[in-house]
């Protein structure tokens, strides 16, 4: 395991699954007594969020709390021209303070990266978020959702649907099921927010071909803040090419999942029918969430 945790690309396939295997031991569903450690006693995680969270940056805070280790949040407001430069010397400020963990995000590529090769040996970096490229704890814990209810991956037909051109969910997710070997990845939306690579996965515009008889609908968010003004889709016109409503639920497998990362557009990529219905697994995979970040920071903190 790397002392880092960036991207998906830094897991080899045994890596992965030692992961969701740690991870499935700490899953506690609502009304369970939640599982409980004192294996980080004496460490300090701190949350950098330099872009808008709720429930990644909670559940990373649940996460270390369950695990025994002292939580900092900061949540720093500043420009997306904001530099590396002041990035670093937060962390070299922190560090002093023995945090040995850094987990960040950030709406630019490459901070993760560079903070990793910044930090004193003793010290991991976990990626939060990441522009558009890698949300790896995202990712384990869509696969980790899959699992539970699918077992095996060899036989599965994913698609991932809507703005996948903007999405770090759907770059992290591919990543992770490919490297867990799915039978079919379709990748699923308007030719505009299609990504022009990094993905891979067989590109579908018509929505009704690319989910018919798919075993995992991965619907993700229209990432406004990350499209040009002119190229918002009108919000009633995208649920009807491209959102998830009843109607659709009809074409997919008979046992079929429908996930979203959060925060949803109901309406838009989701109907309510759908995100509260039977076949949605939304909250498996927050609760999923934790149980992910528990396995993570344990696992790279544990070498030390
Ligand atoms: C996602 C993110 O921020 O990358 N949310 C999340 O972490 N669950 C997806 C999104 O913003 O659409």
């Amino acid at each position: 395991m790397t002392r880092h945790l960036i991207s998906i690309a830094d897991l080899d396939r045994a890596a992965l699954l030692a992961l969701l295997d740690r991870a499935q031991r700490y899953v506690a569903r609502p009304g369970e007594p939640v599982v409980r450690n004192r294996s980080l006693e004496g460490r300090t995680v701190a949350n950098l969020f330099f872009e808008a969270s709720t429930r990644t940056r909670a559940s990373f805070e649940l996460a270390a709390r369950r695990l025994g280790a002292d939580v900092l949040n900061l949540d720093i407001n500043l420009s997306s021209t904001a530099k590396g430069e002041t990035v670093r010397d937060t962390v070299a400020t922190l560090q002093a303070m023995n945090v040995d963990a850094f987990v960040i995000r950030h709406a630019e590529s490459g901070i993760q990266r560079m903070i990793a090769d910044f930090v004193a040996p003793h010290v991991s970096v976990i990626n939060a978020g990441e522009s558009h490229l890698n949300h790896p704890t995202q990712g384990l814990l869509d696969a980790l959702t899959i699992r539970q209810h699918k077992g095996d991956f060899a036989n599965l037909v994913v698609a991932i649907v809507g703005d996948i051109r903007h999405s770090r969910v759907a770059r992290s997710a591919s990543q992770a099921l490919r490297l867990l070997g799915v039978k079919e990845l379709r990748l699923v939306g308007p030719a505009a927010l299609l990504p022009e690579d990094g993905v891979e996965g067989t590109r579908i515009t018509s929505m009704d071909e690319g989910i018919r008889g798919c075993d995992v609908v991965m619907m993700l968010r229209i990432q406004k803040e990350r499209m040009q003004a002119g190229s918002i889709p009108d919000a009633a016109a995208y649920h009807r090419e491209y959102g998830m409503d009843a109607r659709r639920l009809a074409l997919l497998a008979d046992d079929a999942i429908v996930m979203h990362p959060g925060p949803m557009n109901r309406g838009v990529e989701i109907s309510d029918e759908v995100a509260d219905g039977p076949r949605s697994v939304i909250l498996d995979q927050v609760n999923n969430g934790v149980a992910v970040r528990m396995a993570v920071l344990e696992t790279l903190l544990e070498r030390k």
